[in-house]
This record gives C-alpha cells, sequence and structure tokens, in this order.
C-alpha cells in the first residue's frame, strides 16, 4: 500500500518532499522529475529553493504531467509559462532538459506519442510529484481514464474548469482540452509522490487511498504501484478510514527507511 503521511500543514509537506528529492538529485544529477501544476505542489517548490541552493541542479531534466491545448504557449497559465515560473527559474534548472507536453505542435495527433518516446528516451521518471482533482484525476486523467492510457488528449470535466477558473479572468477563457501523461505513464514512474491539501480534497483522497481501484475515481490507480508516498494535511486526511494507523505506522517507522 502506499505509505500516508499527514502532516500539520503544506509547509511541512513541501519540506518533507523536497528533503526527499534534494537526496535523489544528489545521488543521481541527472535525476527526471515528474513536475505537477496547479497549487498542490508549490510548497514543494518554495522548499526545494532553499533545500536545492548549494546542489548541482545543472543536468536535472523533468516532465511536466500536462498541458491545456488551445492556449498560447506564451500565456502566463499554460503549463510551459507556470513550469517556467514556478519551477525553472527559481530552482535554477536548465530550461532545455524541463519538457512539458507538446500541446502546441500542428501535429497534435502525434504530440502524445513524442511525449512518451522523450519520457522512455530519458529513461523514465524517477519521481512524480501528484495533485489530485476535486473529481479524482491524477494529471488529467479525467474519470473513466484507462489504467493503460498514455499521453493524449482529453477533454476536461466542467468541475475541473471551474477548479481551475480562478487562474484566469474567466471561465470561458478555461481551455476544454488538454494533452496529459495517462494513467499508464504514471504507473511507470519509479516513485509517485501524491499531495493533497485543505477539507476540499478529503472525499477524492479517501477514495484514491482505500475505495474500490476503480476508473471512475482515476486517482485510485496509485494503489496499484509499488512505491507511492501520500502527503497530506489534517484536512485532506479528515475522511482517511485509517488515519490512525497511518500516524502509527510513520510515528514508528524504522529509521534506515526513506519515504
Ligand atoms: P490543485 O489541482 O493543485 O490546483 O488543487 C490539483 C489537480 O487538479 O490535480
Amino acid at each position: 500500500m502506499a505509505e500516508i503521511v499527514i502532516v500539520p500543514d503544506r509547509a511541512a509537506a513541501g519540506a518533507l518532499v523536497a528533503e526527499q528529492i534534494a537526496k535523489l538529485v544528489t545521488e543521481r544529477p541527472d535525476a527526471v522529475l515528474g513536475l505537477a501544476t496547479g497549487s498542490t505542489p508549490l510548497p514543494v517548490y518554495e522548499a526545494l529553493r532553499e533545500r536545492l541552493a548549494d546542489v548541482d541542479v545543472s543536468r536535472v531534466r523533468g516532465f511536466a504531467l500536462d498541458e491545456y491545448v488551445g492556449i498560447d504557449p506564451a500565456h502566463p497559465e499554460s503549463y510551459a509559462s507556470v513550469i517556467r515560473r514556478e519551477v525553472v527559474e527559481p530552482l535554477g534548472l536548465s530550461p532545455e532538459l524541463i519538457r512539458t507536453p507538446p500541446a502546441h505542435d500542428e501535429d497534435l495527433a502525434g504530440a502524445g506519442a513524442r511525449y512518451e518516446a522523450e519520457i522512455a528516451a530519458a529513461g523514465g521518471i524517477d519521481l512524480q510529484i501528484l495533485g489530485i482533482g476535486t473529481d479524482g484525476h491524477i494529471g488529467f486523467n479525467e474519470p473513466g481514464s484507462s489504467f493503460a492510457s498514455r499521453t493524449r488528449i482529453k477533454t476536461l470535466t466542467e468541475q475541473t474548469r471551474e477548479d481551475n477558473a480562478r487562474f484566469f479572468d474567466s471561465i470561458d477563457d478555461v481551455p476544454r482540452h488538454c494533452l496529459t501523461q495517462g494513467l499508464g505513464t504514471i504507473h511507470d514512474a519509479r516513485h509517485l509522490v501524491l499531495l493533497a491539501f485543505g477539507e476540499g480534497k478529503a472525499e477524492a483522497l479517501a477514495g484514491a487511498v482505500e475505495g474500490p481501484v476503480t476508473a471512475s475515481l482515476p486517482g485510485s490507480a496509485i494503489q496499484l504501484h509499488p512505491h507511492v508516498t501520500v502527503v497530506v494535511d489534517e484536512a485532506a486526511a479528515s475522511q482517511l478510514r485509517f488515519a490512525d494507523y497511518y500516524r502509527h505506522a510513520y510515528a514508528n517507522k524504522p529509521e534506515w527507511q526513506t519515504i
């Protein structure tokens, strides 16, 4: 099962995950990171600014989970812009080594396969950061997504568009389509780190961690992965049936074990 770590707040979650990423990059300077966007991963990126300050990150590679289709890559809310602003620039990563799904390519039909080929050529993703949508999506794999899916075009649910409207002037500006890594792509990453904060995520998180494994709740795909760490605050953990056990397991974790 996934390891569930319940922390007091976002900053504690950011520090915990940043520590693991710093360790990975120190051991393997050309590590391949799977990068998420949205509000959830921001505490990790903030903590990494300090944690990676003295680490050589010039060879770190990265692949974003998803990208909107239909907005200009220069738009401030394209994920190419968000990753550059929140991750590449503040952490001093090499821009040419950090990729986002090529959702602006003319040959959109072949864009997913090209992204998959790039990830494969990099040797796969070492550590994939994930958030979870209120509808249970990971990446932009909306309910019903195949567990075997690869990077492809998806239609966003209206719930996702409403959730993301806060980043745009109006909901009419939120794209309807995206190019997202599939659940099969995410499953291939060697370590999944899923974060969730706030009560709004509690139901989706409980379904993903403790509910039946079902395409109706794509986040439940994490139950099929051999190495998953879930880092959540108390509010997001509030609907977890076995929360006390997770706390007990983490408090009694052998010292030699990392997340
Ligand atoms: P959020 O989105 O981090 O902005 O809440 C998470 C997601 O949709 O995966």
